[in-house]
C-alpha cells in the first residue's frame, strides 16, 4: 500500500527564498505582471484573468489552487507561452514573452518549459518512447542522444518494460508517467503541471504525485501546479489562490515551514 499524501516530503529545496537559513533569494525565474485574459463569445467577453501578479523563484514549489472555471489551465497557458495576455506581460528569467517572435515563442516552450496536463495529451499514434522523444525530436537533437535519454527517462518513471506500448495500451497513471518523462526530456528549468492527478484515482494521484516531487528535488526544477484539490495543494511549500481572476495572496500550508517571500503577489 502506498503511503498517505500527507506523508510525502515536502520541505526539502523549496527555493522560495531565503527561509530558516541565511541563503539569498534565489532570482525569479517567471513574473506575471497585471496580467488580464479575455475570451470572446460572440458578442459577449468574459474576463477570466483580471490583473493577476505572480513572481516565481528560481526552483520554487507553488501551487495554484482555484475551483473549477476560476482560470487556472487559462493562467498556466499564459505562463507557459501557449496563450497570449490581453493585457499585462510576463517575464521568463527577466525577459518578457510579448517581445517573442512565433518562432522564438515556440522554441521557447520546446526548451524550457514541460507541460504537464490532466489529460496527458500523448500522440495515440507513437509509443511512449517516441512520445518522450518527441520534443527533442523537436529540438534538433541528435536522435541516439534523445533514444538515450528517453529511455533513461521511462526508467526513471517506472516504466521501463513499456517503452513499445502506445498510449491505449497504458493506464492512466502510466500514461502520466509517459507524459511527465516528454515533460523532462529537453531538461527545462521549468514544469507547468495543470491537475496533473485529476484524472486519476487517489492512489494512483498519489504516486504521480510523489514521482513529481522527487523528481523536482533531484533536479531542481521549479515547478507550478494548477488543482482545485485541497490536499494535492497541499504539498507545496507555498499555496496561492486564484479567486475572481486575482490571485489572493499566500497560504502558507506549513506555518514554521519556509520563507514565501519569494512568491510576490
Ligand atoms: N477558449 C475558451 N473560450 C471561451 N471561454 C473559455 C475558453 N477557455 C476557458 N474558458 C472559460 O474560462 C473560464 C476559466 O477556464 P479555465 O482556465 O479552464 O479554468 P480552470 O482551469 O480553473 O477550471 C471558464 O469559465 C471557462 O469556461
Ligand atoms: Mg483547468
Amino acid at each position: 500500500m502506498s503511503e498517505s499524501i500527507s506523508s510525502i516530503p515536502n520541505t526539502r529545496g523549496t527555493g522560495l527564498g531565503p527561509g530558516a537559513s541565511s541563503e539569498p533569494a534565489r532570482p525569479p525565474i517567471l513574473e506575471a505582471r497585471r496580467l488580464v485574459k479575455r475570451y470572446r463569445m460572440g458578442r459577449r467577453s468574459l474576463e477570466v484573468l483580471r490583473g493577476v501578479n505572480l513572481v516565481i523563484r528560481e526552483g520554487a514549489f507553488l501551487a495554484i489552487r482555484g475551483a473549477s472555471g476560476a482560470g487556472k489551465s487559462t493562467l498556466l497557458h499564459l505562463l507557459g507561452g501557449l496563450d497570449v495576455p490581453d493585457e499585462g506581460e510576463i517575464l521568463f528569467q527577466g525577459r518578457p514573452l510579448a517581445g517573442l517572435s512565433e518562432t522564438a515563442l515556440s522554441r521557447f516552450r520546446n526548451r524550457h518549459v514541460g507541460f504537464v496536463f490532466q489529460a496527458y495529451h500523448l500522440l495515440p499514434e507513437l509509443d511512449a518512447l517516441e512520445n518522450v522523444c518527441l520534443p527533442a525530436r523537436m529540438a534538433r537533437m541528435d536522435p541516439r542522444e534523445a533514444e538515450r535519454r528517453g529511455r533513461e527517462l521511462l526508467a526513471r518513471v517506472g516504466l521501463g518494460a513499456r517503452m513499445e506500448h502506445k498510449p491505449a495500451e497504458l493506464s492512466g497513471g502510466e500514461q502520466q508517467r509517459v507524459a511527465i518523462a516528454r515533460a523532462l526530456i529537453n531538461e527545462p528549468a521549468l514544469v507547468l503541471a495543470d491537475e496533473p492527478t485529476g484524472n486519476l484515482d487517489s492512489q494512483t494521484g498519489e504516486e504521480i504525485l510523489r514521482l513529481l516531487l522527487e523528481i523536482r528535488a533531484e533536479r531542481g526544477l521549479t515547478l507550478v501546479m494548477a488543482t482545485h484539490d485541497d490536499r494535492v495543494a497541499a504539498h507545496a511549500p507555498a499555496v496561492v489562490e486564484l479567486v475572481d481572476g486575482v490571485i489572493r495572496g499566500q497560504v502558507p500550508v506549513q506555518p514554521t515551514g519556509p520563507d514565501l517571500s519569494g512568491v510576490g503577489c
